[in-house]
């Protein structure tokens, strides 16, 4: 009974649909209060920040294993952070469709806050779609290639947010980090490579 414990909460860390559940329940928090208790909440920007925050997470595995050594856990369940912050991305669009004036579809493409949401995310749709093992193995090399569209991506959706919220003190508490984790991954790389 002593040894059942750890046990169970060890098949629980690994379990991939618990994971799901996880990172699916405020999505679907999200559409019950909107659908089912017609709450009026700030579902742009919660949907926008959290795909946002899972961004950030899978764009930190890496620069957090040059800190903390390997970290098989979190390396391995990268793919899902991504596919998952598509997945809020996806669902921030469907809010915004679902609010927009007739004619602010084809105006969107003009705003310059709002354009680089728009090629972030269909940058994020090639990503999200190979993010499978099979897609992984078809690919080979290719998809690595396909994974560096990630840095690109990133930098468009900060833009993005930085030009739709005025208050920046927040943007630079969940960035921040990350942004100095990269310069430091780069910096590092290039002291390595001058010898
Ligand atoms: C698909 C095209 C997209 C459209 C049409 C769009 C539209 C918008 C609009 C209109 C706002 C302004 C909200 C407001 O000020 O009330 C906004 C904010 C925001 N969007 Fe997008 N967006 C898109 C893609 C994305 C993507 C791909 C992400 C994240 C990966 C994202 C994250 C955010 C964030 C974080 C905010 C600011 C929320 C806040 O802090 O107020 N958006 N978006």
């Amino acid at each position: 009974m002593a040894h059942s414990n750890p046990t169970a909460l060890r098949r629980a860390v690994s379990n991939i649909y618990l994971l799901w559940v996880i990172l699916a329940f405020p999505a679907v928090w999200l559409v019950f209060s909107a659908v089912v208790l017609r709450a009026r909440l700030p579902y742009l920007e919660w949907t926008g920040v959290l795909s946002c925050w899972l961004l950030i997470a899978a764009l930190a595995v890496t620069p957090l294993q040059l800190v903390f050594g390997a970290l098989p856990w979190l390396r391995q369940r990268r793919r899902y952070l991504g596919v998952a912050s598509f997945g809020y991305a996806s669902l921030h669009l469907a809010v915004w469709l679902s609010n927009a004036r007739p004619g602010a579809f084809l105006h969107s493409f003009v705003r310059p806050e709002v354009l680089p949401g728009w090629i972030a995310i269909a940058m994020m749709l090639p990503l999200a779609l190979t993010s499978s093992n099979l897609a992984v193995r078809r690919l080979g090399p290719a998809w690595k290639s396909l994974q560096r569209w990630v840095y690109p991506m990133a930098i468009l959706t900060l833009l993005h947010w930085l030009m739709t919220n005025k208050d920046w003190t927040m943007i630079i508490v969940y960035t921040g980090p990350l942004i100095l984790l990269m310069i430091w991954r780069v910096w590092r790389r290039q002291r390595r490579a001058g010898g």
